[in-house]
């Protein structure tokens, strides 16, 4: 049987059908941003229990099979995978082909952004919570924002459009720049959006009554900005707004520019949740927040068919829980932190 007949499996209980995969390839990364992971890094996945770029294609070719129309590669940082390149040129080669796109800290772009775009990355997403040096610096823990700024440009000299840039902003840090982010993006041409930090950290700092909220940071851009909302873009998360007016107005490189605000926690999305995520170690998972994978790996490794592995998927499909429940009394914070899952 070959893995195309499962196609349209993928639904469930609640009607969702997943059509979006996340693959995370590493859980390294090149940054130690505080909202994310400890100073020290965390323990790293073993060789021999990462998934090799062999098993990632295959694992793709079922998923593709089962009407996974759209793949993104994620972290950790995906970029610090030595073979991301060709892994874009194989994943590009499945058929029907599935658009490929790549969540990625900007560090070592300036290298690589062309390769990219010729092995098949249809889109990109650069995360950038800030444009002073300093505060870069303390945020990730890392001295690196020109590498960043320059991986950017070279995305974008490299033909990726739109180029989407991911900010999370934190409240003794990067929120009072929210503006001048937002000019920066509207001047250069880059879609700039805001995402409410999930309790999803290493160090478990997160706080319902600490984190910003997308009404604060919608409240803070309206002092600058005119924004006219959009609502969203079929299935994705972010709530888009055109920005029709400023102090700047004129001068950006796109008119009328746009940003939006993924209101994970406040106005969670999980309704129209079309995901599903692979981490690097062969699990899957069914939301940002489950407390529960599915093993994939093991029977991967023992031989599955494809038919075998579609028929695991898909029952876990089927157990999808409704949505994440942050901020109930029952919500506990999954085990496995943001970087571990991929975003
Ligand atoms: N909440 C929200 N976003 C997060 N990111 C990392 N950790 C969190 C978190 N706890 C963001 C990164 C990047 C994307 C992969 O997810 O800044 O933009
Ligand atoms: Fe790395 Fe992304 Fe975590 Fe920052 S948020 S440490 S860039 S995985």
């Amino acid at each position: 049987m070959t893995a195309t007949s499962f196609a349209t499996v993928l639904v469930d209980r609640f009607g969702r059908v997943a059509t979006d995969l996340r693959i995370s390839l590493t859980d390294r990364c090149s940054l130690r941003c505080t909202y994310c992971m400890p100073a020290e890094g965390l323990d790293w996945l073993a060789k021999t229990d990462r998934l090799s770029d062999d098993e990632v294609v295959r694992l793709a070719e079922v998923f593709v099979g089962l009407g996974v129309t759209s793949i993104r590669l994620t972290g950790g940082e995906p970029l610090v995978h030595p073979t991301l390149v060709p892994m874009v040129a194989r994943l590009a080669a499945l058929r029907p082909r599935p658009e490929l796109s790549l969540t990625t800290n900007g560090v070592s772009l300036t290298r690589s952004a062309g390769d990219l775009v010729d092995a098949g990355l249809d889109r990109i997403n650069v995360s950038l919570d800030t444009l002073e040096r300093e505060r870069f610096a303390q945020l990730t823990r890392r001295d690196r924002l020109p590498d960043v700024l320059a991986g950017i440009a070279a995305a974008a000299a490299a033909g990726m459009s739109p180029l989407k840039i991911n900010t999370v902003l934190v409240r003794d840090s990067n929120l009072a720049e929210a503006p001048a982010l937002l000019d920066w993006a509207l001047r250069a041409g880059y879609q700039l959006r805001f995402i409410e930090h999930m309790p999803l950290d290493a160090d478990h700092t997160w706080s319902r009554d600490g984190m910003v909220t997308a009404e604060e940071i919608l409240e803070l851009l309206t002092i600058s900005y005119q924004l006219v909302p959009r609502g969203h873009d079929g299935h994705a998360p972010a709530e888009e707004f055109d920005v029709i007016d400023g102090p700047n107005r004129g001068s950006w490189a796109t008119a009328p520019g746009r940003v939006g605000v993924i209101a994970s926690v406040t106005r969670p999305f999980c309704r129209d949740c079309d995901r599903l995520r692979l981490t690097a170690d062969g699990q899957l998972r069914t939301c940002l927040f489950a407390r529960d994978e599915t093993d994939l790996r093991a029977p991967l490794r023992d031989g599955a068919s494809d038919a075998e592995l579609g028929a695991v998927i898909a029952t876990a499909v089927a157990g999808k829980q409704a949505g994440h429940g942050i901020g109930t009394p029952t919500f506990v914070q999954p085990d496995r932190t943001m970087s571990a899952i991929g975003g």
